[in-house]
């Protein structure tokens, strides 16, 4: 691993999407850690805003001017060879990630997926990329089915083997199609640089590849954020803090702080072992509504004085949806206790959660009152 120097002289990184919430993360640790660090934003009219997020975080104004911002969106192809040229190592985090569902769930299946795959095409054009971590997300793995790890199989939980069933029993709404698409779609794009490369065995092509892949599935992303967010994850937050909610849907959530997620994701760059594996990235573990609404009256104080403390009755929950939109994309979640296993994260990466569910709730609601979206 570099050594952390003002001016950075490790690898080239390319991250995509350098205005997100974890991207922001991403590039915050990868400067810390010496790497040199490009990133792509579909308006060069965000760069003021990446910089005052990276001071935000503490870098150093003489590393922060060595960000390179280039221009790409994941719709086009322009910008894309540009952005890869000289990266020896690519973290693919964007993908549109909107509150609420379009009316047409392709304006966030295509981005998606043939961005994933313009990204993967420019990466084996270069030939310099040894590996490419794409972000994906437990919606990936966890929607859709019959909820069949709970009771006799609770033990079990889910795990990097299981994959949302598009076909499955239960409806899967835009994002987790978005997610689920383009991440099998990247591995089917690894598959098919695999059968061009030869004829021989699996595992010889394999080595030929010109870069391997890895996947990184979070669930729920909290904790702190570099600026002005209002963006997805923090939009519940925003609904309990409001008082938005008419009350508390019984959901349970699976949260991973985004200081620990971005760790993961410079973890899956550097471990040897993991080349073509997909990692689920879930911290200490789930919260139901009703306790992340405790928490946030407990320690925000006056400033959570308007958060519900009625638990409403699923059947009331799906009236609510009619009205309250952020609901609807979890109705099919409602009631059931999602177990999530960060095992082979912390077997093969040697990842550990360094900040609790609770902290990642406080941090990301403080975070709306330190920049202004919430006044306390
Ligand atoms: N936050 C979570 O709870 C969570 C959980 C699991 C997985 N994830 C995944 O983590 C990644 C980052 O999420 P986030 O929470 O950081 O979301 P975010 O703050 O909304 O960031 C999304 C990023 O994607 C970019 N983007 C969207 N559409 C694009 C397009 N057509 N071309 C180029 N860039 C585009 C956005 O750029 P603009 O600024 O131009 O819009 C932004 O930089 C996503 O892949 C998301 O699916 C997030």
């Amino acid at each position: 691993m570099p050594t952390p120097t003002p001016t950075p002289t490790g690898p080239l990184v390319l991250v995509t999407g350098g205005t997100g919430f974890l991207a922001l993360w991403v590039i915050t640790q990868l400067l810390r850690q010496g790497y040199r660090v490009r990133t792509t934003v579909r308006s060069l009219s965000k760069s003021a805003h990446i910089t005052s997020c990276l001071h935000e975080a503490g870098i150093p104004s003489e590393q922060i001017a060595t960000l390179e911002i280039v221009p790409a969106d994941l719709l086009a192809d322009a910008g894309w060879p540009a952005a890869v040229a000289g990266a020896t190592y690519i973290q693919h985090v964007a993908s549109p990630f909107p509150a609420h569902a379009p009316s047409d769930e392709n304006e966030l299946i295509t981005p998606a997926r043939e961005g994933t795959l313009r990204v993967l095409r420019a990466a084996r054009d270069a030939r310099a990329v040894k590996r490419v971590v794409l972000t994906s997300s437990f919606a990936a793995v966890g929607y859709g089915h019959a909820f069949e790890y709970e009771g006799a199989d609770s033990e079990r939980g889910f795990t990097e083997e299981d994959w949302t069933d598009l076909q499955g029993p239960r409806e899967v709404l835009a994002y987790p199609k978005s997610k689920t698409v383009a991440e099998r779609a990247a591995w089917e794009f690894m598959d098919d640089t695999t059968k061009e490369s030869s004829a021989a065995d699996k595992q010889k092509q394999k080595q030929k590849q010109p870069f391997d892949l890895v996947t990184v599935c979070p669930v729920s992303i909290l904790g702190p954020a570099l600026g002005k967010e209002d963006g997805t994850s923090f939009r519940t937050l925003l609904e309990l803090l409001t008082g938005n909610a008419p009350g508390i849907p019984k959901l349970h959530w699976g949260i991973v702080d985004v200081r620990d997620c971005a760790k993961m994701h410079l973890l899956a760059m550097t471990t040897p072992a993991a080349a073509g594996e997909r990692f689920l990235c879930i911290g200490e573990g789930a919260l139901w509504m009703e306790d992340i609404a405790k928490v946030l009256r407990r320690d925000l104080g006056e400033k959570a004085r308007k958060v519900p403390t009625r638990v409403l009755p699923n059947v009331l929950v799906r009236l609510v949806a009619l009205v309250w939109p952020v609901v609807k994309s979890v109705l099919p979640e409602l009631g059931h206790e999602k177990k999530i296993s960060n095992a082979k994260a912390r077997n093969i990466l040697g990842w550990e959660w360094e900040y609790s569910s609770e902290q990642a709730v406080v941090a990301g609601a403080e975070s709306l009152f330190k920049f202004g979206i919430l006044q306390g």
